[in-house]
């Protein structure tokens, strides 16, 4: 592999009441409202999976995951997430992700206490230590009040050329 390649993801969903909001694998304690989906709606962990595919030109996770297959249904979407790794692995001729950097588009509630688990748990499943995942938060200033969203990149690099 020469250089270096990149991947870009985005993901966002309606939020709605009596449902849990999970961001980056991490429950939000006492959050009203959570994502409205058929998954558990993590959109930190979609924009990632995307991000990973997009970098080696694989699609989407629609594509390959379908939300209407039943392995994907409420189950934790860090599933979602290695199997989208391990398809870009088998397409990387040895590249591996080197740093993720997301954001996150939230009005409320305040994410930031809930940084360092979100970081943490994408570090896990990304195979990274944590100082090379960053995770930021944004509101939409009000102008987007019904409306959780994820943005990504994932860097990749070959180690046998660094
Ligand atoms: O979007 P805005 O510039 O108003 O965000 C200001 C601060 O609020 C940032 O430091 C951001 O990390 C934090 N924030 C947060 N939880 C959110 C949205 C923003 O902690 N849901
Ligand atoms: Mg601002």
């Amino acid at each position: 592999m020469q250089g270096y390649r990149i991947g870009f993801g985005e993901d966002a969903h309606r939020l709605a009441a009596g449902r849990p909001l999970v961001l980056g694998g991490v429950a939000i304690p006492g959050a009203e409202r959570g994502a409205d989906a058929h998954s558990d709606g993590d959109v930190l962990l979609h924009a990632v999976s995307d991000a990973l595919l997009s970098a080696w030109a694989l699609g989407d996770i629609g594509q390959h995951f379908p939300d209407t297959d039943p392995a994907y249904g409420d189950a934790p979407s860090s599933g979602l997430l290695l199997d989208a790794l391990a398809l870009a692995l088998s397409r990387s001729g040895g590249a591996r992700p080197v740093q993720a950097s997301a954001v996150v588009t939230l009005d409320r509630p305040k994410l930031g206490p809930y940084r360092d688990a979100m970081a943490s748990q994408l570090a896990d499943l990304l195979g990274l230590p944590a100082d090379r995942v960053g995770v930021t938060f944004k509101t939409s200033e009000g102008l987007a009040p019904d409306h959780v969203q994820a943005r990504a990149v994932v860097l990749w690099s070959d180690p046998r050329s660094a």
